[in-house]
């Protein structure tokens, strides 16, 4: 008897959890899965963690929808059923509303409805000081420049994104889904009559949860213990990183890094990254994608002139990622050149141009900022800089471009050169579309779109006549691509009579601008890109660098600069596939000079598929990953120490909850279910000869 009764328990008991607690079937019923969301997650530096995570079996409250003022006091002190879940329009989502979140116990976490086109009057999660601890300006260079003192450079920047916030923060993106969200808000959570809302209410549970607390110092040595101890290692956060693309003008060896003698070189340098608050999510249009468009577009108009006419010195062509984190990018690059593993050195360098935010200039006005504690230390760096801004200034006169240097006691922008300076005084100019202040209202934030760079189509066009439609920005840049191709070529020591033919195409211009900010999923890019590994989207490219390395691949956006840059300024060749991948042996091919790409080609009218071949151009990738990490300094103050913590799961969902008083009545009904159908089992397990009669079939019983 007893084992009897023991199994018809435990089945019982099994049976009613599975009905009551965790069925799957009842599972699909309730909850309704958040397609569209993106998540904030947890990044970490040498001596803090930034952005929000949830518990490790996630975050849930009843939601709350901010419409106005009042309903932020109802959240955080009046509500009777918290924690709550708050869903807010974008126009709540700033610092002093964030913050009196953050203090709160009654939020569950916070879900942000990101609209199509930014506030007017401007929002960036940014500091107000981009990269200000890593640039060059500190107590012992330029003490009165240091820290943004002398200019602002991001006046509109919150900081929200270099917050800690213990809550998950997730972005809705998909305007279907949060009417979805708001009719279960509206259904049952709504205040009517100023009576409480009745249950079941409307609940969302956010999950994001994060491996990774405290700093980059923690997290490398958790990372190291799980290595030296365990099998199968589990990494808790990655450094921040991924490749530099470069190209230069004439080819430099691969093969033989440090100086190279007799080779003096101009760099013109643009960065390729960005980000916002939430993961992923860096349109970046006026941030990055403005200036290397523009330098691509350089490199193109300058391709003919440098074969027939080359100029004495080269140039070369640097893009740098991940500049956003404390320039990882500029700082590993000018590492290499430091320790003789780049292909030239300090050394080498004649000079620096940096193409910062071009893209929202006010009328013909380009701004050419120059640092001015080198200028003031050393002459010949200011004779240099006076030089190169006079080149500029020449050029410019034969445009409809007008150049002007900001007072002479103004610091760099945050720029990639800076880094340079660290190093050495480098004779430099930055170009931008701003005086002191960006013109960018939406720095590093999720509005930062082809929108906001008025990159737009008439209505109508199909994507193919999109991508081949001019618009006046594409012609705005080209403009402002001549006047730095021009520049360079001057700069470079060609002669002045070649200027002329030196011309930006607005066509391929905006063949960029769409490819870059609209979709990268049209024919051009399809035509000059490898047949695999690449995956073009038909949406906006995001250019947060992310974490790279196997088993990742290379971000794409790296890659498509890279294809691209090979196409503006390579040749074709007529090599095959195998001959592509190994042209060592082959007369006037050599791998140490060029690179050598396969692509698909375009598709002609009467075939599905292009016809590939070979591209040969001196392009390249470079580590961009931060010295700190080669140097295993993981709490340096020279160098980057950004790292992204790992997670299991994202994941976003809204279903129906009952009262706390409820759940616990469901529960208690459940024991006294179990207690009675414990007691009815005992007796009749115990009156079963009474009851059943012997001539029964003895039944082997499933459940
Ligand atoms: C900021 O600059 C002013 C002069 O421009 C100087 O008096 C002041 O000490 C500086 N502040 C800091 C913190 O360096
Ligand atoms: C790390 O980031 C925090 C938040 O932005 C900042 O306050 C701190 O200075 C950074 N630490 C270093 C070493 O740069
Ligand atoms: C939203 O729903 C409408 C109608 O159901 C549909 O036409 C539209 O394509 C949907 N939009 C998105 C972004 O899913
Ligand atoms: C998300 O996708 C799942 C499965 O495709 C679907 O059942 C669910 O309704 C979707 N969520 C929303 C809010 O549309
Ligand atoms: C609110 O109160 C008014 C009058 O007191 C009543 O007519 C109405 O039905 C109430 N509405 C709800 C939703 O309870
Ligand atoms: C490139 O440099 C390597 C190492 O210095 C040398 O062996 C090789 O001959 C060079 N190649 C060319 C094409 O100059
Ligand atoms: C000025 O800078 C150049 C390098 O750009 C360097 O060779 C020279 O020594 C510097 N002069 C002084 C006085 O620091
Ligand atoms: C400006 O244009 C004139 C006429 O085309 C040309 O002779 C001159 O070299 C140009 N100067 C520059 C700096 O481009
Ligand atoms: C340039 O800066 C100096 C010192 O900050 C200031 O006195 C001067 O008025 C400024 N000049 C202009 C034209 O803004
Ligand atoms: C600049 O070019 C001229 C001829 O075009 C040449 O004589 C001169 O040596 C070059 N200067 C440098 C520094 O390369
Ligand atoms: C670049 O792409 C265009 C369009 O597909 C093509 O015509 C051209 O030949 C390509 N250039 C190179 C060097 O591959
Ligand atoms: C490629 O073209 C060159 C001349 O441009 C020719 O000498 C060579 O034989 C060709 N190679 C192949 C594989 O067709």
């Amino acid at each position: 008897m007893r084992p009897e009764l023991a199994k018809t328990a435990i089945i019982l008991i099994f049976s009613w959890l599975q009905n009551g607690a965790a069925g799957n079937s009842v599972e699909q019923k309730i909850y309704v899965e958040l397609n569209h969301t993106v998540p904030c997650v947890r990044l970490l530096n040498a001596t803090h963690q930034i952005g929000c995570q949830s518990s490790i079996s996630g975050d849930t409250g009843v939601i709350h929808v901010l419409e106005a003022e009042s309903d932020v006091d109802w959240v955080l002190s009046s509500g009777p059923n918290p924690p709550y879940m708050v869903l807010m329009e974008a126009n709540f989502f700033n610092r002093a509303i964030m913050m009196r979140m953050k203090g709160s116990p009654r939020v569950a976490g916070v879900a942000v409805v990101i609209p199509k086109s930014g506030p007017p009057q401007g929002f960036s999660p940014h500091n107000s000081c981009p990269n200000e601890g890593t640039g060059v300006y500190s107590d012992s260079y330029g003490p009165e420049l240091a820290g943004c003192n002398s200019t602002v450079w991001n006046p509109l920047g919150n900081s929200l994104s270099y917050e800690n916030f213990n809550f998950p923060v997730f972005s809705l993106n998909d305007d279907n889904e949060t009417e979805v969200i708001r009719k279960c808000f509206r259904e049952h959570n709504v205040v009517r009559n100023g009576s409480s809302p009745q249950f079941p209410l409307c609940a969302m549970q956010l999950y994001s949860h994060m491996h990774a607390a405290t700093d980059t110092v923690t997290c490398m040595r958790r990372n190291n213990i799980q290595n030296s101890f365990s099998v199968t290692p589990e990494v808790v956060c990655d450094a921040i990183n991924d490749y530099n693309v470069w190209g230069s003008v004439h080819p430099l060896n691969n093969s033989a890094k440090g100086h190279k003698e007799g080779e003096s070189v101009v760099i013109a340098a643009a960065r390729i990254d960005g980000r916002s608050f939430f993961w992923d999510v860096a349109p970046s249009a006026e941030g990055a994608v403005a200036g290397f468009v523009t330098l691509l577009a350089a490199a193109h108009a300058l391709r003919r002139v440098t074969v027939e006419a080359p100029p004495t010195r080269n140039i070369l062509f640097t893009f740098f990622q991940g500049e956003t984190f404390d320039y990882i990018g500029s700082s590993r690059m000018v590492y290499d050149m430091e320790n003789g593993k780049f292909v030239i050195n300090l050394d080498n360098i004649h000079s620096l141009l940096e193409i910062g935010q071009v893209g929202l200039r006010s009328g013909s006005r380009l701004w050419l900022h120059s640092d001015p504690v080198s200028r003031r230390r050393n002459s010949s760096v200011d004779a240099e800089v006076e030089k190169l801004v006079s080149n500029l200034q020449s050029v410019a006169k034969n445009l409809s471009l007008s150049l002007a240097e900001p007072n002479v006691s103004q610091p760099l922008p945050p720029s990639s050169f800076q880094r340079f300076l660290r190093a050495r005084p480098i004779p430099g100019v930055v170009l931008a579309d701003h005086q002191s202040a960006f013109n960018n209202r939406y720095y590093e934030s999720v509005y930062d779109t082809a929108e906001h760079l008025q990159v737009t189509y008439p209505p109508g066009l199909s994507p193919e006549e999109q991508l081949e439609y001019v618009t006046d920005v594409a012609k705005d840049l080209a403009e402002v691509a001549t006047l730095v191709a021009r520049s360079l070529y001057l700069q470079a020591n060609g002669s002045e009579a070649n200027l002329p033919s030196i011309t930006a195409d607005p066509m391929t211009v905006t063949q960029m601008l769409y490819g870059f900010l609209v979709q990268s999923n049209n024919s051009w890019f399809q035509a000059l890109t490898s047949p695999d590994g690449f995956t073009l989207e038909p949406h906006p490219l995001q250019y947060y660098v992310g974490v790279s390395g196997p088993p990742r691949p290379i971000k794409v956006t790296t890659r498509l600069v890279q294809y691209v840059l090979a196409n503006l300024t390579g040749t074709a060749t007529n090599l095959t596939q195998s001959q592509c991948q190994n042209p060592e042996n082959l007369e006037g091919e050599n791998k140490e000079l060029w690179s050598y790409l396969w692509v698909r080609g375009s598709v002609s009218s009467n075939s599905s598929q292009g016809e590939a071949y070979c591209v040969r151009a001196s392009v390249r990738l470079s580590k961009a990953v931060s010295p700190a990490f080669e140097l295993q300094d993981y709490g340096s103050r020279d160098y980057s120490t950004w790292t992204e913590s790992r997670w299991k799961l994202i994941r976003a969902r809204i279903f129906l909850v009952a009262s706390r008083e409820l759940e616990m009545l469901t529960l208690g009904v459940g024991v006294a279910v179990l207690l009675v159908s414990l007691l009815v089992t005992y007796f009749i397990s115990s009156k079963a000869d009474l009851l059943f009669t012997s001539s029964r079939e003895p039944t082997s019983t499933t459940y």
